[in-house]
């Protein structure tokens, strides 16, 4: 098991190109089963979970190659339909195979992603939106689904990420016309839409909340660069805000940050925005102030996956200020971390009361969950001493080197074998 050694106390400096986006590359990955020839994806993040949606890819038969951040799939050879069910729980969003499989081969057999640490996972939604487009789903230890799908309506209940993109997935391959009504809006979404039209599908309208997409087009192979990580870039300038300094990132579309920039605005950073690169500075001497009420909210709202490393930035601050989480149950686990710290943090189900305080302390925490180990990480780089940070598998699922990129700007910081 290895640890994350990290000394606090050094403001932050420096340029980063940050890397692709892991809630970009997941679905993308699972698009190429679509495609009639092989495809290239570059910038393609090295994340546990991206190497569990390989195994997933070359266990349907599809033949993968990885080098550096360039992935080729050919799926000339995929015929499978069944998904294991550790497969399955290999990563959360393993759901997101439904839609293609369904599309290239008429059935899917498969078994429920699992709860999660944040809470329940529900796929109530993918499940409705792949009957709307007329396949058949049974629920029988495991999930199995049947028939070829038909451009149809999928009503949204409420805008979920995932059944947006099974549902544009399963779309693509279906006969005829869909829209997708209370689509999710997430710019993730607007990826997936280029890959697919880039290999010749026809999608419109990601970014919005009613997407429409003509079936049946024949997908061909071809090259696409993966978009920079949001959530990456607000984890590095959530460890900025927390340590002080000036940390410059290119390679993101700051208006996809432009809730949690505000927030850094408030909190009296200096905040500069350009085409490209977002820039955000704090002089060390200067304590972050409190902000309003943080709540999470789908896109272009304040973004669940920011919310635990903006928490443990503020968390040394002057003033209170109030978190609500209107996404997941089970969002709050870093904060009896953040106390082991010095916090001073209240949680009662869905709120959390953030009492800042002069400074955090080192101490031996332990992630468990990804944004959550972000923000453990950021924590540490603010604090007086050393912390200690285990369960890097979470962290290791969504930030590629996380302990290299906050080296490079100048973070006291390694990884260690315990
Ligand atoms: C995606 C992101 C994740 C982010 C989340 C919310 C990926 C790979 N992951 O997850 O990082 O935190 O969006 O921005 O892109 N829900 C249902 N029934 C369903 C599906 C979802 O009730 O069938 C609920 C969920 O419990 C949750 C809410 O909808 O409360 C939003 O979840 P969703 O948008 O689906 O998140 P994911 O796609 O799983």
């Amino acid at each position: 098991m290895s640890v994350m050694y990290l000394r606090g106390g050094a403001p932050l400096e420096g340029e980063l190109a940050v890397h692709g986006a892991k809630n970009s590359v997941l679905p993308i990955l699972s698009a190429c089963l679509l495609a009639r020839g092989p495809v290239t994806l570059t910038n393609c993040p090295r994340l546990t979970d991206v190497a569990a949606a390989l195994n997933i890819l070359r266990h349907l038969g599809c033949q993968v190659e990885q080098e550096g951040h360039t992935i080729v799939v050919d799926p000339a050879g995929a015929s499978g339909s069944t998904i294991s069910e550790e497969q399955m729980r290999s990563m959360r969003s393993s759901i997101i195979f439904l839609g293609p499989l369904l599309a290239r081969t008429g059935e899917a057999h498969l078994t429920y992603p699992g709860g999660c640490e944040l809470g329940p996972r529900p796929i109530d939604l993918h499940l409705s939106a792949i009957r709307a487009m007329g396949c058949e789903v049974r629920e029988d230890r495991g999930i199995h689904c049947q028939g070829r799908p038909r451009g149809g309506d999928v009503q949204l209940s409420l805008p979920s990420v995932g059944a947006t993109e099974n549902a544009i997935l399963c779309a693509v391959g279906a006969q005829g016309i869909t829209t997708i009504t209370n689509a999710a809006r997430e710019p993730e979404i607007g990826d997936l839409q280029s890959f697919l039209n880039c290999l010749g599908a026809k999608v419109r309208g990601a970014g919005s909340s009613t997407i429409t997409v003509e079936g049946g087009r024949t997908l061909s192979g071809g090259e696409y660069a993966v978009m920079g990580d949001r959530i990456v870039a607000a984890t590095l300038l959530s460890a900025t805000a927390a340590a002080g300094g000036r940390v410059r990132l290119s390679g993101v579309d700051w208006r996809h940050l432009a809730t949690v920039l505000s927030v850094f605005h408030q909190a009296g950073c200096r905040v500069e925005s350009r085409m490209e690169y977002v820039e955000l500075g704090r002089d060390p001497e200067t304590p972050l102030k409190c902000v309003p009420t943080i709540r999470t909210a789908p896109y272009p709202g304040f973004p669940t996956d920011a919310q635990a490393p903006v928490m443990a930035a503020l968390a040394a601050s002057q003033g209170c200020t109030l978190f609500v989480e209107t996404m997941f149950d089970s969002r709050y686990r870093h904060v009896p971390e953040l106390i082991r710290m010095g916090a001073d943090i209240t949680t009662e189900g869905r709120v959390a009361l953030v009492r800042g305080v002069e400074r955090l302390h080192g101490a031996r925490v332990e992630a468990s969950d990804l944004r959550g180990g972000g923000a453990l990480a950021v924590a540490a780089l603010g604090a007086e001493g050393t912390t200690v940070l285990s369960g890097l598998n979470h962290i290791d699922r969504g930030y590629e080197g996380l302990e290299e990129m906050l080296h490079m700007l100048g973070a006291r910081v390694e990884r260690r074998e315990a």
